[in-house]
Formats: C-alpha cells, sequence, structure tokens
C-alpha cells in the first residue's frame, strides 16, 4: 500500500551507517552466550566451518532478500508486498508476524537488558560482590526476584532504547550505532589481547578450533542452521526496514556479506575471550544467563585485572543489546508510521504495550508463578512463540517471495554480477534456505 503520509520517507546517511546498523542488529546476545557454547560442544573446528557453510547458503540469502524487498519497495515490513505486488498481498502475512515478533522479542528482550544494566551498575559500583559464588547468586536473585528492583532497571533500558528510536533514523539509530559498534569492536580487541596472555587461551583455541569429529552430529548440524538464521536477525523484518532506508543504488550482496564477516568474527573472538578465562580458572563451561551472571561475574573477581575486564565485559554486552533493541523497536515503528501516524505517538503506543508485556515478562521470575500456563512463564512464551513459530515462518515467507514471486524485478540479476554466483545463491535461495528452514522450524531448533 502506498504510504499515507505526506513526510519524505527517513534514510540513512551513509552507507557505512546502513552497515552499522545491521551489524549492530546481528551482534547480539546470542553471539556471546550462545556460539561459542554451541560450537565447542559440538566439536569446534568442523562445526564452525559447517556453520559457515550455512551462513553462506541460508543466513546470507535470507538476509539479502529481507534487504532488497525493503529497498525496491521502500516501505515496512508489512506494506513492503503490498508495494511490490502493487495490490493487498497475502505475503505481507509475514511481516504481519515479523512485526507481532518483535514486539513480543522486546518484551522479554528489556527484561534481560535490565538485568545487563543492573550487572554494569554491580561491576562498577559493587565489584565485591562477585567474589562469592553466593553473592553472584544472591545478586542474580535480586535483580529477578525484586520486582521493584527489576523494573526499574527495565524500564531504564526501555527507556533509553526508546528515547533513540525517537531520534530518528539516521540521527537516533545511525549516529548510535556508528559509535556502539567501532567502540564494541574495541572492546573486543582489548579483551582479546588480555586472553591471549592467560594459560587458558590454548585449550580455548583447542575447544573452539580443534576438528573432533565425535562430537559432531545431525543435532549439532541443525543448531548450525538454526543459530545461523538467528545470528543475522532473520525472519522479523529488520533487515526490510533497515533495507527501505537505504540508497537506491547501494550494491547489497557486498554489504551483506560484511555484515555476515562482522557478526562471525564478533562470535568466535567473544568465544576465545569467554573461554580463554573459564579454562583458566578451571571451571565448567555454561552458557546463556548463567554464563553471563553467574560464571563470568564469579571468575572475574578471580583473575587479575578482574573489575577492568568486568567492566569492559559488561558494557560489551550492554552495547550488543542496545544495538539489537533499537532495530526491534523500528520495525513496529515504521510499520506505524507509514500507515501515517506521527513517529512520537506510534512510539508511545509501543511503549504502552512493551511496558505492559515488559513487566508481564518479569514477573515471570521469583517466587509468584502466577503466569504459568503449560508449564512455561510469560517469559517463555515469549521467547517460544517468537522463535519457534513466527521467526521460521515470516522468514520462509521473506526468503520464498524474494526467491518465487520478485521475478519482474530481476532480483538475482540485479544482486550477482557473475553468473555462476548468481546461479549459486538462486539455488540457496529457492531451495537450500527454505528447506533449512522448514527442517529447523519443524525440530524446534532456533
Ligand atoms: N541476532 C541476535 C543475536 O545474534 C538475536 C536476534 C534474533 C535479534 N532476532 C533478532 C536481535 C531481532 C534483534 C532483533 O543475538
Amino acid at each position: 500500500m502506498p504510504r499515507s503520509s505526506k513526510a519524505p520517507r527517513a534514510a540513512w546517511n551513509s552507507q557505512f551507517g546502513f552497515l552499522m546498523s545491521a551489524a549492530g542488529s546481528a551482534v547480539g546476545l546470542g553471539n556471546i552466550w550462545k556460539f561459542p557454547y554451541i560450537a565447542g560442544m559440538n566439536g569446534g573446528g568442523f562445526f564452525v566451518l559447517f556453520y559457515l557453510v550455512c551462513i553462506f547458503l541460508v543466513a546470507l540469502p535470507v538476509m539479502i532478500a529481507e534487504i532488497f524487498i525493503g529497498q525496491t519497495s521502500k516501505s515496512n515490513a508489512v506494506h513492503a508486498f503490498c508495494q511490490i505486488e502493487g495490490r493487498k498481498s497475502w505475503w505481507r502475512l509475514g511481516g504481519i508476524l515479523g512485526v507481532l515478533a518483535t514486539v513480543l522479542i522486546m518484551s522479554f528482550y528489556s527484561a534481560v537488558g535490565g538485568w545487563i544494566f543492573f550487572f554494569l551498575h554491580q561491576s562498577i559500583s559493587n565489584f565485591a560482590a562477585f567474589s562469592s559464588l553466593d553473592g553472584v547468586e544472591k545478586l542474580f536473585s535480586q535483580i529477578t526476584d525484586r520486582f521493584e528492583l527489576g523494573l526499574a532497571y527495565q524500564a531504564v533500558f526501555i527507556l533509553t532504547s526508546f528515547s533513540i528510536v525517537a531520534g530518528g533514523v539516521s540521527s537516533g539509530i545511525e549516529r548510535l550505532n556508528k559509535m556502539l559498534i567501532p567502540a564494541l569492536v574495541m572492546i573486543i580487541l582489548l579483551l582479546l589481547g588480555y586472553a591471549s596472555q592467560l594459560p587458558g587461551f590454548a585449550k580455548a583455541w583447542q575447544f573452539m578450533f580443534d576438528f573432533d569429529l565425535t562430537h559432531f552430529s545431525t543435532t549439532g548440524m541443525l543448531e548450525a542452521v538454526g543459530h545461523s538464521f538467528f545470528t543475522v536477525s532473520a525472519g522479523v523484518g529488520i533487515m526490510i526496514t533497515y533495507g527501505s532506508y537505504l540508497q537506491s543504488d547501494a550494491k547489497i550482496a557486498p554489504i551483506a556479506g560484511v555484515i555476515v564477516v562482522v557478526d562471525t568474527l564478533i562470535a568466535l573472538a567473544s568465544g576465545m575471550i569467554i573461554f580463554s578465562i573459564v579454562f583458566s580458572q578451571n571451571a565448567a563451561i555454561s552458557s546463556g544467563p548463567t554464563l553471563i551472571f553467574k560464571t563470568l561475574p564469579l571468575l572475574f573477581s578471580q583473575i587479575q585485572m578482574g573489575q577492568a575486564v568486568a567492566i569492559l565485559f559488561f558494557m560489551l554486552v550492554t552495547f550488543t543489546a542496545l544495538t539489537s533493541s533499537v532495530s526491534l523497536v523500528e520495525v513496529p515503528v515504521a510499520y506505524l508510521v507509514d500507515k501515517g501516524i506521527s513517529r512520537n505517538t506510534s512510539l508511545g503506543i509501543l511503549l504502552v504495550v512493551v511496558s505492559l508485556l515488559g513487566t508481564l515478562c518479569s514477573l515471570s521470575f521469583g517466587s509468584v508463578s502466577l503466569f504459568v500456563w503449560f508449564g512455561h512463564t510469560f517469559f517463555d512464551w515469549c521467547d517460544l512463540l517468537s522463535s519457534r513459530v513466527l521467526l521460521p515462518v515470516s522468514g520462509l515467507l521473506f526468503v520464498c517471495f524474494f526467491g518465487y514471486k520478485m521475478d519482474s524485478h530481476r532480483p538475482f540479476e540485479q544482486i550477482y554480477r557473475s553468473i555462476w554466483v548468481r546461479r549459486l545463491m538462486k539455488f540457496a535461495t529457492c531451495i537450500v534456505a527454505p528447506v533449512a528452514i522448514i527442517a529447523i522450524g519443524m525440530m524446534g531448533i532456533i
């Protein structure tokens, strides 16, 4: 549908700004708390190689499809399909599910974002509390059980994200990412330099990169596919939305290539940093919230320059969370703005919805089990519904629309110059990616 608002559509100031913002969305908690763990547990080097193939054959095609849909339609994740087809298109269902997913993801992401802010604060002002397992566990239960504390930090996270998006596409989102992504890379390099001096570095290398075929399984393969899809933030329309602010003549393939390379290098470097610390102290490997809010804080108290490392680490995690959350907020905002609602009103509506759902997510923890349905809390439901249902269905619709319905735009001819690359990517887009998404969707892997 044509946009009803008269104001000129927002745009990135530069292609570099788009690159930083898209990389900011892609680099998230998954790079830090999931990838290193699944890589190590599934046999290291061979898994990493297989993952690279998945990035190339599944993640990249979906990402390029989304960016192209956005760039061509200059419209939000829902209306893009109608704009391209020139009528009310049922393909917009993918966009609607994507918008829903961003709202649900933002709701539980903001709870975790609040915990991250809290731990950053503690690493600066109360580092002594990290010195025993008991102390660390108390901190974590403080933030999850004491609702007013959890909600206060969550509110700070939500308000920070919303006020950045309120600044607009180029002076809010782009400016933030142009600052935070280079800062994040600097922190990674500093921590990597530090980790390389630790006794556990060689073992971390072995864990992440040595070829150990005995630990490589079919489940591991599916995990690689699922994570490759998740790590580029595919399937929620972020790349459609961000792509719609991109100049029409920008070359998508090289930009998307750089984004996945940056994302992968950051995931690999995080793994080396985390496991060098873990193995230096002979600690047990872990992933997810346990890794970030328990294992690592305790280890920071045991290593040299621990407080500096802790502060840098939590800054890193804060930056990855913020650059991802602004992308989550922008998807529904772009949809409402294109419907003719002002940016501020759209943000206001969304703020109410996210605050309500986000509160229910936070209340899922602690002793109150008011919100448990079929054994899962509200927090779990937001996570499960978005990652197991909405993401795969939308991702599948996006990639199929691009691969099968955009013929008149000759997308492959426009994007890929070399005929061989074009053939390969056509095969990846039309066959490999859809089959892979159906497989991981049915297995509930993402
Ligand atoms: N890409 C993020 C990561 O690697 C996770 C993610 C998936 C995400 N979908 C998203 C982040 C949508 C923001 C928006 O951790």
